[in-house]
C-alpha cells in the first residue's frame, strides 16, 4: 500500500468512528448509540452511572453517579435534563459530597444508584441512593435520602437507614421469629445455608439494627404510595418496602423477595395493571444474565419470566446491567431499559445501554440495537 493510501484509510477511521461515536459541541443526536460514548451539550461523555430519571413539564431530568477513575463518590450525584431524551445538558451536582470528615457523605464514601421521586403532598423532591460510608468497603449496606425544591437540586441530605429495624416482613413464618432453622451467619455460604436463609437467618441477625440495604430504586405507584426496592441480606433477597406518606421514612410494611435469589440492580415498571422488574444477578461490576419478573401489586408476590435478553450476548445482558426502565412520555406502552456498561479500570468510561423494551408472550424481552430512536415504539 502506497503512503497517501494508507494516510487516506487512518484519515476514513479516525472521521467514521468520530461520526458514529460522538457529536461535536453543535451537532445534535437523533438517535440512541447503546454502547457508544454520549456527549452532553458541552461534549463531555455524560456521566450519570446508576442512575434514574424523574420527568416533569416536557423534561427529563438524569440522575447519577458521578465517577472519576474509581468508584468512590469525590463529587456526588450529576443531573443532566433533556427534552428528547437524546441529547443531554449538564445541569450541575444534585447532591454534592461533603468536605467534613464526619459526614455520612464525606468525599470517599460510596454514593449509588440514585433515583429521585416527587411527592405531591410535600411538594418535595425526593432523592434516595445506595450509600456506604468512607473506608468500611461495601459493609454499611446503607439508604440514604436527601430532599430538594426543585429537581436540579441543591439537595440536602437527610441521613440514611438500615431499614425496616425492629419490624418482621409481611411474608414471615411465625415460627422462624422464634424457632430459628439452624444456619450461622458467620460461616452462611454452607450447603444449609439456602434453607436457613430462607427460614430468615440474615433477617433475625439484622431485626434490632435494621436490615441491610445495597442495590436499590424507588416507584411511586399510581395511588400515590412509594416504594423501596433494595437488594438485602448479604445481597441474596430483594426487600420490597412502602415509605411513609412524605417519602422520607420507612412504614414498617415490608415483605422479602426470592430468598437466595441472589437478585440486584432492580428496575420496575407497570404496563396495563401488571408490574413487571428486571433485575442482575450478583457478580460485582462483571455483567451476567438479567432476570425479569412480574407481580399484581409492587408487594409481589413476584413471579420470575426468565432471562428477558435475547439474541448475542444474552447471557451478559449485552454485557450491562440494569438500572432504570424509563416509561417515555407521550406514548402509549413504551418503555426503556436503562442499565450500565461498567468499566472497573476507568469507571468515568462506563458506557450506558438503552434499549427498548420489547414484548413476546406477554413478557418483557430487550434485543440489541447498534442504534434506534424513539419512532421504534411507534413501528412495533
Ligand atoms: C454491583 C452493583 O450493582 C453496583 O451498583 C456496585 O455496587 C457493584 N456491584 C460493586 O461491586
Amino acid at each position: 500500500m502506497n503512503k497517501f493510501k494508507s494516510l487516506k484509510i487512518i484519515i476514513l477511521i479516525i472521521f467514521s468512528s468520530g461520526n458514529i461515536n460522538c457529536q461535536n459541541n453543535t451537532e445534535k443526536y437523533s438517535a440512541f448509540h447503546p454502547g457508544k460514548i454520549w456527549k452532553d451539550s458541552n461534549g463531555t461523555h455524560i456521566n450519570a452511572h446508576g442512575g434514574g430519571i424523574y420527568y416533569e413539564n416536557g423534561t427529563y431530568y438524569w440522575y447519577g453517579e458521578h465517577k472519576g477513575d474509581d468508584s468512590k463518590a469525590r463529587v456526588g450525584i450529576n443531573v443532566y435534563s433533556s427534552q428528547d431524551l437524546y441529547n443531554w445538558k449538564k445541569e450541575g451536582v444534585a447532591l454534592a459530597v461533603e468536605k467534613d470528615p464526619n459526614s455520612e457523605i464525606t468525599a470517599g464514601s460510596v454514593m449509588e444508584r440514585p433515583k429521585v421521586i416527587y411527592n405531591e403532598k410535600t411538594g418535595k423532591y425526593v432523592l434516595w441512593f445506595h450509600l456506604e460510608l468512607k473506608e468500611q468497603g461495601y459493609s454499611a449496606a446503607r439508604t440514604g435520602v436527601a430532599v430538594s425544591d426543585n429537581p436540579i437540586g441543591p439537595f440536602n441530605y437527610i441521613r440514611s437507614y438500615r431499614p425496616n429495624a425492629g419490624k418482621w416482613p409481611q411474608n414471615f413464618k411465625e415460627e422462624w421469629k422464634t424457632n430459628p432453622v439452624g444456619g450461622d451467619p458467620e460461616k452462611w455460604w454452607t450447603p444449609q445455608w439456602h434453607k436457613a436463609l430462607n427460614a430468615g437467618m440474615f433477617v433475625r441477625r439484622d431485626f434490632e439494627e435494621g436490615q441491610m440495604s445495597r442495590d436499590m430504586t424507588v416507584y411511586v405507584d399510581k395511588d400515590g404510595t412509594a416504594y423501596h426496592i433494595t437488594s438485602s441480606e448479604e445481597n441474596q433477597t430483594l426487600h420490597i418496602s412502602e415509605l411513609t406518606d412524605d417519602f422520607l421514612n420507612f412504614t414498617g410494611n415490608w415483605v422479602r423477595v426470592q430468598p437466595g435469589g441472589q437478585n440486584e440492580a432492580p428496575a420496575i415498571f407497570e404496563k396495563d395493571g401488571t408490574y413487571y422488574m428486571i433485575t442482575s444477578g450478583l457478580t460485582g461490576w462483571d455483567p451476567n444474565p438479567a432476570r425479569s419478573f412480574k407481580a399484581k401489586s409492587v408487594m409481589g408476590p413476584w413471579e420470575p419470566l426468565g432471562n428477558p435478553a435475547r439474541g448475542i450476548d444474552a447471557d451478559k445482558t449485552f454485557y450491562s446491567q440494569s438500572t432504570f426502565i424509563l416509561p417515555v412520555q407521550g406514548k402509549e406502552n413504551a418503555h426503556i431499559f436503562m442499565a450500565d456498561r461498567w468499566n472497573p479500570k476507568n469507571h468515568i468510561d462506563g458506557r450506558y445501554i438503552w434499549l427498548p423494551i420489547e414484548w413476546e408472550n406477554g413478557k418483557p424481552i430487550i434485543k440489541w440495537k447498534d442504534e434506534w430512536g424513539l419512532s421504534f415504539f411507534d413501528e412495533n
